[in-house]
């Protein structure tokens, strides 16, 4: 199995491991395995098969029950993802609102099915729980960032801003 971090990275992962495992009690390693996938997910963006072997060897755990957390929590990427990723709220109030034409019309826009990357990497499309900003539905969120009362034009410029911020940047 490769390694999954340069030699920077891994000297970096393991100072950051040194300090999250200070935390715990020397017999609850296993406890630290949130914060360490945490810390691999910052470093590296997602968190690839290998670095989970690196966290259950830190966490006297195994790799199968790492993957079993890591396959839990919606926060985790398990494939690397785009620049940006967009969550759209389908739960009740956000779905009477027209959450579906919404996730649809990004879809469509960006061409990809749920759960995707675009190909130039930029956007990763999520369906997501409700966002308790249900007053404002149909809610999305970019990166953390609420986007409320969205409506298809909202959606469009909102792409096109990201992408134009992209486009500068190069
Ligand atoms: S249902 Fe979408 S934010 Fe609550």
């Amino acid at each position: 199995m490769a390694a999954p971090f340069t030699a920077e990275q891994q000297r970096r992962f393991d100072e950051e491991m040194e300090k999250i495992l200070a935390r715990f009690p020397e017999d609850r390693k296993r406890a630290a395995v949130l914060p360490a996938l945490h810390l691999v997910q910052d470093m590296l963006g997602w968190i690839p098969e290998e670095a989970m072997v690196e966290v259950a060897r830190k966490c006297e755990t195994t790799p199968e029950q790492v993957r079993e957390v890591a396959t839990f929590y919606v926060m985790y990427f398990l494939e690397p993802k785009g620049k940006h990723v967009i969550d759209v709220c389908t739960n009740i109030s956000c779905s009477l609102r027209g959450a579906e034409k919404l996730l649809a019309h990004l879809q469509e826009k960006l061409g990809v099915e749920l759960g995707e990357t675009t190909a130039d990497g930029l956007f990763t499309l999520r369906e997501f729980e409700c966002m308790g900003a249900c007053g404002n539905a149909p809610v999305l969120q970019v990166d953390s960032r609420f986007h409320m009362d969205m409506t298809l034009e909202k959606a469009d410029r909102l792409i096109e801003s990201l992408r134009a911020q992209a486009a500068e940047k190069k």
